[in-house]
């Protein structure tokens, strides 16, 4: 066992097989990484039925309930620090956080999106990129800032767009990679080995790229 374990909450408002991978890879006897719970926005996301599976704490807070946006991150923030994380990782969680929100957990908050950030923000990201004919998409984790999708990047796999791909196939593909490049963000973080700088994402203490640690196929 590593001497000291991350602890280490992740948000949700879906499917959760991100959550999965995390999961299956935090298994793992020498693996420094802790699930210590999972919370959704959602009642029916089915991520809590894979957290409970695993023994993992779950936690429901719903948005109708509160007064706007900064009552419910507050309500969510005493939440998640009740569980004392050294990280907090965003995987489908289907909601804008506050500034105070994001300031609150900068540098042990990451987000994975599915493009090759920069390009892409926000929705509908593989039909945007079938649009464009790009032959080539992927997907990205990144540190978290107030700018949506737009923080520093810690991690790029690169999915080669075929001809004949459908939104699905290629969701399919960069689904895939996310549930590579998420663990391995994750586990770096937990390693020590990831954090972010003053200007940037630093790995083993080097500047990362622009693009972040880019894996090709
Ligand atoms: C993923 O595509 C991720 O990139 C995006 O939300 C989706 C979550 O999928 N942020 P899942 O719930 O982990 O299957």
């Amino acid at each position: 066992m590593p001497s000291k374990t991350c602890n280490v909450v992740v948000l949700l408002s879906g499917s959760g097989s991100n959550l999965q991978a995390l999961i299956d890879s935090s298994l793992g006897q020498d693996s420094p990484v802790q699930i210590r719970g999972v919370i959704s926005n959602r009642a029916d996301a089915y991520g809590l039925e894979r957290a409970k599976a695993a023994g993992i704490d779950t936690a429901v807070l719903q948005h109708q309930g509160f007064d706007g946006r900064q009552a419910f991150d507050a309500a969510l923030m005493a939440l998640i620090d009740g569980m004392q994380p050294d990280l907090v990782v965003l995987a489908g969680f289907m909601r804008i956080l506050s500034g105070d929100f994001v300031r609150h957990y900068q540098g042990r908050l990451l987000n994975i999106h599915p493009s090759l950030l920069p390009k892409y923000k926000g929705l509908h990201t593989h039909q945007r990129a079938l649009e464009a004919g790009d032959t080539e998409h992927g997907c990205s984790v990144h540190f978290v800032t107030e700018e949506l999708d737009g923080g520093p990047l810690v991690v790029q796999a690169v999915v080669a767009v075929a001809p004949d791909d459908t939104v699905q196939s290629l969701a399919d593909r960069v689904h895939h990679q996310e549930h590579q490049i998420y663990p391995l963000a994750v586990r770096w973080f937990a390693q020590g080995r990831l954090r972010l700088g003053e200007h940037g994402a630093l790995l083993d203490g080097q500047p990362l790229a622009a693009s972040g640690h880019l894996i090709r196929p």
